[in-house]
């Protein structure tokens, strides 16, 4: 029997769910390689959710050898724009590329708070990691002070269009935003799942301006901010969430991987 169009279209889901683990400056190498072999050993293999691990830098190459034939890929947490040169203590987009990276978080809201990081900064990094085939995990996200001012969708706006700047249509379905209330970072203090799809369905309409719907539909958009067991299934069940970028309970093997099924089970 042929599949009719209508079976073909709804068989393929238009954007994969992904979740992403942030490890911040957590695990030495040896740990590193504990953990992501917990998390591999239990993922599904059936994947139907993308799945990240970035590791600190010093743990990248120890992850990547023990991720060889996984299906779980590896991302860096922050990369310099210039392909080389007198940077001390800085990483280029190639050197990432060499230990087998495929993401980049880029523009973390921790970034641009302790190390002074501008939209304009990011956007030389978003661009040069494109360069490199990197998929860049943009983060934007308002502060406290910010969402009571009433002035969050401005926020973002701002940190969405510097950040994408000059990003070229037929790359910017690899781009990822990742939409981190800052106020919500390792706090407990989960946005409601209303304000978070009001921000997310705000992003799609700013990606929709830049790049068109085609493709605007096939950009991911996903949450950050105390996502839990407890919170993930109602966030990831939003129009516009297609997955999750985890700080803390990506440190600990039972919890992410409740996180990786929460994904896999939204219908
Ligand atoms: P938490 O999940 O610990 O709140 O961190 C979120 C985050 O900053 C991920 O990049």
């Amino acid at each position: 029997m042929t599949a009719t169009p209508f079976q073909t279209m709804t068989s393929i889901p238009m954007r994969k769910k992904l979740i992403a683990g942030n490890w911040k400056m957590n695990k030495t190498s040896a740990d590193a390689v504990l953990l992501v072999k917990d998390i591999d050993a239990a993922s599904p293999k059936d994947q139907n959710v993308e799945v990240v691990i970035c590791p600190p830098f010093t743990a990248l190459e120890s992850v990547a050898r023990a991720l060889e034939g996984s299906a779980v890929k590896l991302g860096a947490q922050n990369m310099h724009p210039e392909p080389s040169g007198a940077y001390t203590g800085e990483i280029s987009a190639a050197m990432l590329r060499a230990l087998f990276a495929s993401y980049v978080i880029l523009g973390h809201s921790e970034r641009r708070m302790y190390f002074k990081e501008t939209d304009a900064f990011i956007n030389q990094k978003v661009l040069a990691a494109f360069k490199s085939q990197l998929k860049p995990i943009l983060c934007v996200g308002e502060t406290l002070q910010e969402r009571e001012a009433g002035v969050t969708l401005k926020v973002i706006q701002t940190q969405v269009e510097r950040g994408l700047q000059g990003v070229a249509r037929d790359i910017a379905t690899s781009a990822v935003v990742a939409y981190e209330p800052v106020w919500a970072i390792g706090t407990g203090k989960v946005a409601t799942t209303a304000q978070a799809q009001e921000v997310h369905a705000f992003i799609r309409g700013l990606l929709t301006n830049l790049f068109g719907e085609a493709i605007a539909q096939k950009i991911r958009i996903l949450y950050g901010g105390s996502m839990k067991p407890a919170n993930a299934p109602e966030l990831l069940a939003q129009t516009d969430i297609d997955g999750g970028l985890i700080g803390g309970a990506s440190l600990e093997a039972r919890s992410f991987l409740e996180l990786i099924n929460a994904a896999a089970a939204v219908k």
